[in-house]
């Protein structure tokens, strides 16, 4: 029997469009577009087994091989620095990581500042650069309320369209990083299943071109 391509995908807003690119280079699975829970799929004549996970544990599937490959945010990336290859920006899941503050924000370079975040290494490092003195309140979720509150002074969080931002009235006051989904690959299967690896690679890098 074939040996299977495992495949782990990002449940959510960025799925689909990561699966159609998957299908566009050559892996269809025509059961995952029905409509039901299933979690797994798999199409052996194609030799794809295709499966649905949070998007912040797609890098753990394909760091420990449960996954052969992947598509992980680069936030993710950069935050947890898995051991795994990252083998192509997909151009597609565009944000950035930047810091936000309620309008009219002054930072008082005398003071500690307080910065809510779910990203915490990537602040840490992006203030450590600049030589900034931070405390870290490490929060799961709902970050843009913590200033609000009085919880910190600024968030480090992604933002997309800026929505969430200005509905809370906070802005942004610096960029951190540029993000976007990345095709990972996990170490081993790299080498050991290689020839499949390197057609998605080269047939969504022809994509990412057009
Ligand atoms: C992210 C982020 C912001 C929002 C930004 O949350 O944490 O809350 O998106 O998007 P916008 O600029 O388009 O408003 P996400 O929905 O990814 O999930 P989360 O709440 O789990 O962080």
């Amino acid at each position: 029997m074939k040996e299977m391509l495992n495949i782990a995908l990002p449940k959510g807003r960025l799925g689909e469009k990561v699966y159609a690119m998957f299908e566009q280079a050559g892996f269809p699975c025509p059961s995952i577009k029905e409509n039901n829970r299933k979690l797994i799929f798999e199409n052996q004549e194609a030799g794809v087994r295709y499966f649905w996970v949070k998007p912040s544990d797609v890098a753990i599937y394909v760091e420990r091989g449960a996954a052969d490959i992947g598509v992980a945010g680069k936030d993710i990336l950069l935050e947890y620095r898995p051991q795994v290859y990252e083998l192509l920006d997909l151009d597609i899941g565009k944000c950035r990581m930047a810091v936000a503050a309620p309008a009219g924000f002054r930072d008082d370079p005398n003071r500690t500042l307080r910065v809510a975040t779910k990203f915490s290494r990537i602040a840490r490092d992006y203030y450590a650069g600049q030589g900034r003195d931070i405390d870290i309140i490490h929060l799961n979720g709902s970050i843009e309320i913590a200033p609000i509150l009085g919880l910190s002074d600024v968030i480090v969080d992604i933002v997309e369209t800026g929505t969430t931002l200005k509905e809370n009235n906070l802005e942004v006051t610096e960029t951190v990083v540029p993000i976007s989904a990345r095709l990972i690959a996990n170490k081993a299967s790299f080498k050991f299943k290689n020839e499949p690896i390197e057609k998605i690679l080269q047939q969504m890098a022809v994509l990412t071109e057009r």
